[in-house]
């Protein structure tokens, strides 16, 4: 699984070259950099062009990095996923490269001073009725909210209300709690606004970028008695004070450089229970790097004070050397990397977690698996891995070509990067339902893991099938695939529970096509239900709800249709593709991040937060 930038460069084609160019020559506030080059464009040759020219399945091509932005490229290699790759350089030298490969200056440092449109006074925190609090309204990952707010028949109505716009690319779903919300960017920015207005409280400038769906709790060892729970791209999990933003402990879950985390929290009982992934799987092409070393993970801590209580690796065995390779001792097994927030079944004493591929050719069954956690001694009560042999790293052509770092033979990358659902069904027995990369869903028994049933709905793939997640509510779930690129079948699907049978299935809309970078329509974002609709938005950055019924649209907003004013001053700001983070329904509101690098940046690299309304009322 990885599932960062690339989609648009991955979508088989729909990227050509200079597309990017016009899409950055839009963006209002970059000017066109006219001063001297060379000195970016040496960099570039020497750190860059042997993985970015290559063109090997997810590394965005240089025409991708365009169409992101210097301030996308800037964050990457300066706290992002590419900071390995730019060890030793300078930040001069990280804003000569970006430059040279835009044509375009960074913005000037944004955000760095006090926020614009601070809340004129703050209330104490206070749970709502009907809060959306981590990665779904319930810790059964359902993403079902029963109390919207709304009815199915206002959902045709909704208006945009108003919008925030921040820097950062891959950014967190927004978590709202009373009339809090709260949200994090992997530009390192943590806001706390308020859900009605999108005033600002307060913000938190974190070390490292943060995509982590926030989880409130209570927790009497913070000052206001609520506390904030994050986590960042070095694997260091973070608590707020959930009233001001104050750091109240930090700590580094896993000492492997390529650590990092994905998924949201679970929080139960004062125990936060965070899940472990990495971005090793990229460094194929790092000729001086020894793959592979890491295992991803289930990290138990204390929440009052951040201090470990277990740790339970998904790969059992240590990696240890295995293979010659490149004149490198290459060790193994490892991966497994955890994305998604852990499932909590407080009734069995255990969690769910998915994972993700393995990275060299040393079999393990805990890559492309479910597994159930007990919550209190960490011990694997059963693993059901779906997919065997699934061995993956980015970039690895088949045959004698491929880079030492290559597993042999390479794997279909279709792992897990969604949670499971935990559900009860009318006959009182309880189904945990999964969807993988490879377009299959499955039914499994909680108690064993075994298999129940399953269903492809997809072609699956790299980027196809099941990536962010589903939702469900008593009697179906609602299965949004992917499959970026020909050939695929994109779409929204309505399966029952029990048995996996299809209700309705209804296709990606294609559009006429307004820019190169918006003809991919693979709805990878991760669904959400309310009674009597579901939502799932496209990397085409429309957010669609459909009847729950029948699968018709009801509605359909072009979240990077307009340009906006925001809340915070920014003017003719732009959303772009919607992945990885989904709309949070709450009292009559949905709140969808819309910005994803890779495809449709908004100008600069910000990102837009929409609320939406009734009405815009
Ligand atoms: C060893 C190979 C390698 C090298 C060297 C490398 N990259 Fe990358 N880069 C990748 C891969 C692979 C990805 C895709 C990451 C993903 O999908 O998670 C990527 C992603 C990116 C992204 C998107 C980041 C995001 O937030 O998703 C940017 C920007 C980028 N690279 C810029 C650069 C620049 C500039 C350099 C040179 C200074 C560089 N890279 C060097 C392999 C490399």
């Amino acid at each position: 699984m990885i599932r960062l930038a690339t989609l648009a460069a991955l979508a088989a084609g729909t990227i050509v070259l200079g597309a990017g160019l016009a899409f950055a020559q839009d963006a209002p506030p970059l000017k066109p950099f006219l001063g001297d080059r060379t000195h970016g464009m040496q960099l570039y040759q020497t750190r860059c062009a042997s993985c970015h020219e290559a063109g090997a399945d997810r590394t965005p091509r240089k025409d991708a990095l365009i169409a992101m932005g210097p301030d996308t490229i800037v964050n990457a290699l300066s706290r992002g996923v590419m900071r390995a790759n730019a060890t030793g350089m300078s930040d001069d030298d990280i804003e000569a490269v970006a430059i040279y490969i835009t044509g375009h200056a960074p913005l000037p440092k944004v955000a760095e001073g006090p926020e614009p449109n601070l809340c004129a006074h703050a209330d104490p925190i206070k749970p709502g009725p009907a809060d959306w609090n981590g990665w779904s309204p319930d810790s059964a990952n359902t993403r079902f909210q029963a109390k919207p707010g709304l009815a199915a028949a206002d959902v045709p109505k909704l208006k945009v209300k108003w919008t925030f716009a921040y820097p950062g690319s891959k950014n967190t779903q927004v978590t709202v709690v009373g009339d809090r919300l709260f949200l994090g960017s992997n530009a390192g920015k943590v806001y706390s606004l308020n859900a009605k207005t999108g005033c600002a409280y307060w913000r938190y400038d974190a070390k490292g970028g943060v995509r982590t769906a926030p989880v409130v709790a209570k927790l009497a060892a913070s000052p206001s008695g609520y506390a904030v729970f994050l986590g960042d791209d070095r694997a260091t999990e973070i608590a707020l004070d959930a009233m001001t933003g104050k750091l109240l402990w930090s700590t580094k879950l896993e000492s492997h450089a390529r650590s990092m985390l994905t998924g949201a929290s679970a929080f139960l009982n004062g125990v936060v229970y965070v899940p472990v992934s990495s971005s090793e799987e990229i460094a194929t092409r790092e000729p001086d790097y020894v793959c592979c070393g890491f295992r991803g993970s289930v990290v138990a801590l204390d929440a009052a004070n951040g201090k470990l209580i277990w740790k339970t690796y998904s790969v059992a065995e240590a990696p240890k050397p295995y293979r010659v390779a490149g004149g490198k001792n290459l060790t193994g097994p490892a991966g497994g990397a955890i994305w998604s927030a852990p499932t909590l079944d407080p009734r069995r004493g255990v969690l769910y977690a998915t994972t993700g591929d393995s990275y060299t050719d040393v079999d393990t069954d805990g890559a492309d698996a479910v597994m159930a956690i007990d919550l209190k001694t960490g011990q694997v009560k059963w693993r059901n891995q779906v997919t065997a042999k699934d061995n993956f790293m980015v970039g690895c052509p088949p045959g004698a070509n491929a880079p030492a770092n290559c597993p042999s033979p390479v794997g279909p990358d279709v792992d897990f990067g969604s949670s499971v659902m935990l559900r009860t069904l009318p006959n009182g027995h309880d189904i945990l339902i999964a969807g993988q990369k490879s377009g299959v869903a499955y039914g499994l028994d909680p108690d064993s893991g075994k298999t129940l049933w399953q269903v492809k709905l997809g072609r699956g793939g790299a980027a196809g099938g099941v990536e962010w997640g589903m939702a469900s509510d008593k009697t179906n779930a609602y299965v949004a695939i992917a499959d970026g690129g020909r050939g695929g079948t994109p779409g929204l699907n309505a399966i029952k529970l029990a048995t996996g049978e299809v209700v309705w299935k209804t296709p990606a809309p294609v559009l006429p096509c307004p820019a190169p970078q918006r003809c991919t329509v693979a709805q990878s974002a991760p669904v959400t239900a309310i009674p009597g609709v579901a939502f799932s938005g496209a990397i085409d950055g429309h957010l669609r709800a459909y009847d729950a019924k029948t699968g018709a649209i009801v509605w359909d907003f072009d979240t990077a249709g307009a340009a906006y004013d925001t809340v915070n001053g920014i003017k003719g700001a732009k959303g772009g593709a919607l992945d990885a983070t989904g709309p949070v329904v709450v009292g009559g509101m949905v709140f969808q991040h819309s910005g994803y690098p890779g495809v449709m940046m908004g100008p600069g690299g910000r990102n837009l937060l929409i609320a939406f309304s009734v009405d815009g009322k």
